[in-house]
């Protein structure tokens, strides 16, 4: 990584914000370059919170340099005035709309983020190799574990069909996977593609379950759990998406049968618990930090539409790849966010 410019798009988000981190972290000689619309899709503060953080390591002596533009993926000109400009080594497009249950009332930002914003992205990388430039090495971009869709068998693997999505974010990500690949194919563009599975962790998103259920115990308030909480997800710590993304990103995939280089892996913790396991290992993580005083009432109500019945990761090509497998276990994870939520929004 060293000298190295790499193209964080998302970086005020709770992923980009952590990649971009580690990076200056571990790398001082490199630049990363975050690009977001702090959109107001979640509370902005957390987002403010995230680039103020990112900006205080980058003043570090020992640490990279962080520099922030502000704009929206979809803006073509921008895209590739910032290609033009900085001429990132490596791209790692973690920018969208994220989220199931949105999607149903704001389809249009799915369609302006994930797919015209990934295709201004495609397309800056298509063009970073023209008049004989040294050009992108390596493309990487998030998907999701939502591609997965009503998938029967478990664990979920990267052979596994993926075309009946149940949302339009998933039809997005898995369209997004679509043109990466044809962009491979077409112009030699190295791209991994990342299928996150439910990430969570300090900083991280208001607009998820456990984060929705958090706030909701704190104000003593009811909380809605779906399909009877007959439900599984494959809970996956912040840290150990970053460390297999980054992982991932020195390491341009082979060539296919067909010649492309593109690979698709699965981050994910592969062990998933149900719901109400879920809820009670928060309320278990909140009491202890003294953020609650009681377990709180619970609603048990049908599934909503776009919602899947359970996600698990098979992450055996991470594993051979890399030698990595994800490790923090739901109560140190949930115990390291109820005290990040304890100081962030009740000191
Ligand atoms: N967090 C998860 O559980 C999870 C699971 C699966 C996949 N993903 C994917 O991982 C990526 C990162 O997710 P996250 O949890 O950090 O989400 P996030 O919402 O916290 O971060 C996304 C960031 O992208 C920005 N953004 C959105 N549209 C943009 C646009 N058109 N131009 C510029 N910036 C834009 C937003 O302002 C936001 O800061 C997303 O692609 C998401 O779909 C996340």
């Amino acid at each position: 990584m060293n000298e190295k410019t790499i193209l964080v798009t998302g970086a005020a988000g709770f992923i980009g914000f952590y990649l971009s981190r580690r990076l200056m972290e571990q790398n001082p000689s490199v630049t990363v370059i975050g690009f977001d619309s702090v959109n107001d899709y979640y509370d902005i503060s957390l987002k403010k919170e995230r680039l103020h953080i990112l900006e205080e390591i980058s003043k570090k002596t020992n640490t990279g340099t962080f520099c922030f533009i502000h704009g929206n993926l979809a803006d073509k000109k921008l895209v590739d005035s910032v290609f033009g400009k900085y001429q990132p080594e490596i791209v790692v497009n973690l920018a969208a709309q994220a989220g199931v249950r949105y999607s149903i009332t704001n389809p249009e930002a799915y369609i302006e983020s994930n797919i015209t914003g990934f295709f201004n992205i495609l397309e800056a990388c298509r063009h970073s190799y023209d008049n004989g430039a040294g050009g992108v090495k390596h493309l990487v971009y998030a998907s999701s574990s939502s591609v997965y869709g009503g998938n029967q068998k478990v664990p979920y693997s990267t052979e596994d069909k993926t075309d009946c999505p149940v949302s339009l974010y998933a039809a997005t990500k898995k369209s997004d996977e679509l043109l990466a690949y044809s962009y491979g194919k077409l112009y030699q563009i190295p791209m991994t593609g990342l299928r996150f599975f439910t990430v969570y962790g300090p900083l991280g998103r208001p607009d998820m379950a456990y984060f929705g259920f958090t706030n909701r115990l704190v104000k003593g308030e009811t909380i809605k759990i779906f399909n009877y909480g007959d439900m599984y997800r494959d809970f996956t710590y912040i840290d150990d998406i970053i460390e297999g993304t980054a992982h991932i990103l020195g390491s341009i995939p082979k060539e296919d049968k067909n010649g492309v280089r593109h690979k698709v892996y699965n981050i994910g913790n592969s062990s998933p618990v149900s719901l109400l396991n879920f809820v009670d290992t928060l309320e278990n993580c909140l009491l202890q930090e003294g953020i609650i005083a009681q377990k709180g009432e619970r609603e048990l109500l049908p599934m909503q539409p776009g919602d899947v019945y359970q996600t698990y990761a098979d992450v055996s090509e991470l594993e051979k790849d890399f030698g990595f497998h994800p490790k923090t276990s739901l109560e140190d994870g949930l115990s390291r966010y109820a005290k990040w939520y304890k100081s962030f929004y009740l000191k």
